[in-house]
């Protein structure tokens, strides 16, 4: 009867391990950041990253559909009862071209197998902990900046963002300010924390504040004299970072790091820094 056959065509396409989208907001024509429900049995540590994506176009000749899936950091802490992404958009991207379209109560595939570098237990104890990020490499740092141990285990966070132009850098400006009424931080860590974290955000295709990349601002000093760094380096003995950016951004990076003397680390050799690309885009 009719019941039945609204009932049956209704019905969301079954995706293996699917996940439904919850909120979807776009800061710019090539940024978006969305939210989705998180399976019960997922546990991650802030800072990685997962394959998540959509079910491919039915293949012309035998009519069978492959997901369709791409690396992305998990913007949202491990404690979050939701997931978080922070996307680029491609327009002839296979899977941003689409994901880009995502509405509040669409499905995404969602592979729970967490993996990534960018995590605490990767580095070495330190005193200042610097996130060095370009574009949607912001994303992993978005977790750990509402990870509580992130403040158990630093006197001082440093941020860096360089976009190309002021409105790329919404994201992260507004997720920094929100910290500071962060109630769960606040009651877990104490209202203070947020009075570690020094912001420093830079453009280098339109006006702003703090002009540059920031590979060039660490070189020619500029940086640690507006951070109030006097040694104007990094110290292996103190300083720790990770990085998330272009491929470009992380070469260049890591070689100004090991200049100060600092070593790349990773899960089975905490050292350091640690390096991760920012995957989509
Ligand atoms: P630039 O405008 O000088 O290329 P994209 O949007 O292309 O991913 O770039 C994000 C930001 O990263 C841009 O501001 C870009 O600067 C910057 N960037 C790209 N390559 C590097 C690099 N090798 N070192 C530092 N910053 C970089």
């Amino acid at each position: 009867d009719n019941m039945t056959d609204s009932a049956i065509t209704s019905k969301p396409v079954a995706l293996p391990d699917a996940q439904t989208v919850t909120e979807v907001q776009h800061y710019t024509d090539r940024l978006f950041r969305f939210r989705c429900t998180r399976p019960q049995s997922l546990r991650f540590r802030s800072g990685e990253f997962v394959m998540i994506g959509l079910m491919g176009d039915p293949d012309p000749r035998t009519g069978k559909q492959k997901p369709l899936l791409r690396a992305y950091s998990i913007a949202s802490p491990s404690w979050d009862e939701e997931l978080e992404f922070y996307s680029i958009k491609v327009q002839d991207g296979p899977l941003t071209s689409r994901l880009q379209h995502l509405k509040v109560g669409d499905q995404i595939i969602l592979r729970p197998k967490p993996v990534g570098t960018l995590v605490h237990d990767a580095l070495l104890p330190g005193k200042r902990l610097w996130f060095f990020s370009t574009g949607t490499g912001f994303a992993p740092f978005a977790s750990l900046l509402r990870e509580p141990q992130t403040y158990e285990d630093y006197d001082e966070i440093v941020i860096t963002h360089t976009c190309r132009d002021v409105a790329e850098l919404t994201y992260g400006a507004e997720l920094i300010e929100g910290l500071k009424t962060d109630e769960l931080l606040n009651e877990l860590i104490g209202e203070g924390f947020w009075k570690k974290i020094r912001y420093y955000p830079t453009t280098t295709r339109e006006e702003s504040p703090k002009m540059g990349r920031i590979t060039t601002l660490l070189k020619d000093g500029t940086a640690f004299r507006d951070l109030g760094i006097e040694a104007g380096r990094m110290d292996p003995a103190t300083d720790r970072a990770m990085i998330c950016g272009s491929m470009g951004l992380n070469l260049d990076l890591k070689e100004i790091l090991e200049g100060y003397g600092l070593e790349e680390g990773a899960n089975s050799d905490p050292q350091h820094f640690v390096v991760e690309k920012a995957f989509v885009g």
